[in-house]
């Protein structure tokens, strides 16, 4: 029989309700963005993100379930994310989750918005089955996780400072390019050359990774050279992130044998990074990388998560509260 999850997502500046069926097939996705709301602080203002995510919620969900075409009563289980994020913000969509699952007495699934993002490649690729390699590239995050089922997995390599999506947002904030900056690093970086010398660190016997460095000699460059083409910078900064991510991965793949590789998370939607990743594949080598919509957050990858989950017999109590640094 079909099981029905609805996916809710408030963890950062994107409102988000989604209905997917067997945890890979969506039937709706709606996304409600902030973006053009805190794009003039400069950045997210969490007191701002809580109060717009409580005033679409409803909204969001009732649109949810008429695209979907189903009613509360079709719902097997609520899957709303419960962590890491803005703690104001988790709060809204978990307690609209909690009354929803108590209202309508379905079980409560909470979901790691991390697995929420690895997940999203179940739903682009329907064959894809663990174990495998996943290479997760947030705007919090970045992490090498050896993903060995569908509800297990391990931390093998982190960053021990900045994650890779806060780095882009940096980097455009500085060369004037403003919020949210990966995308538009991304589109600048196109029409310029890697032709700027940027430190890559390396950590020996160990797969973490460090981008505070760089982000700081991109701040210094271009203080230094007003005149420099930000083109070339953001080429160039893309470039050194790149080859360090690569470098960690392909010795990832080596320790744990791993025949399949995934990238996931908001920074998984760049371009320059799509077309180095998949230039890993190989006969011994399958890639995978998320639909450019689901890299970014949306409830439909939280529904996925939340599937694997319920189908584990893993339910939350209603007490569940939101863990604003929920680990791995
Ligand atoms: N094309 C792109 N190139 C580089 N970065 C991108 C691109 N598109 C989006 N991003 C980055 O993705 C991030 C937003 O998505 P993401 O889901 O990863 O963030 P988050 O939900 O805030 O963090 P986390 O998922 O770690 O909690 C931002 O840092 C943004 O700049
Ligand atoms: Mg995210």
């Amino acid at each position: 029989m079909d099981i029905l999850t609805l996916g809710i997502e408030s963890s950062c500046d994107e409102t988000s309700v989604a209905i997917v069926k067997n945890g890979r097939e969506i039937l709706s996705n709606i996304i409600d963005t902030q973006i053009p709301i805190h794009e003039k602080y400069g950045g997210v203002v969490p007191e701002i993100a809580s109060r717009n995510h409580i005033e679409a919620i409803s909204r969001v969900t009732k649109k949810a379930l008429k695209e979907a075409n189903i009613e509360f009563g079709d719902i097997d289980a609520v899957c709303p994310t419960y962590g890491p994020g803005l703690v104001g913000a988790l709060l809204v969509g978990l307690s609209y989750g909690k009354a929803l699952s108590y209202a309508i007495n379905k079980p409560l699934v909470g979901v790691n918005h991390i697995h929420g993002h690895i997940a999203a490649n179940y739903i682009t690729h329907k064959d894809l089955k663990p174990p495998f390699l996943c290479l997760l590239i947030s705007g919090g995050n970045t992490q090498i996780v050896h993903v060995k089922d569908y509800t297990s997995f391990e931390l093998i390599g982190k960053t021990r400072d900045d994650a890779i999506g806060e780095a882009f947002d940096k980097i455009a904030r500085v060369v004037g390019l403003g919020y949210p900056g990966g995308p538009k690093v991304d589109a600048l970086a196109r029409r310029g050359l890697p032709n700027i010398e940027l430190p890559k660190t390396h950590f020996e016997n160990s797969l973490d990774f460090s981008f505070s460095g760089i982000k700081t000699a991109v701040i210094n460059v271009n203080h230094k050279n007003p005149d420099i083409k930000k083109e070339d910078l953001c080429a160039s900064f893309e470039n050194a992130v790149t080859e360090v991510l690569i470098e960690n991965v392909k010795k990832a793949l080596k320790q744990t044998g791993c025949t399949k590789l995934a990238i996931a998370g908001g920074v998984s939607a760049n371009s320059y990074i799509r077309t180095e990743v998949l230039k890993l594949e190989s006969d011994s080598l399958k890639v995978y990388m998320p639909d450019m919509k689901l890299c970014t957050d949306n409830a439909a990858m939280i529904a996925s998560a939340g599937y694997f989950k319920f189908v584990n017999k893993e339910i939350n109590e209603l007490d569940l509260n939101a863990i604003p640094n929920l680990k791995l």
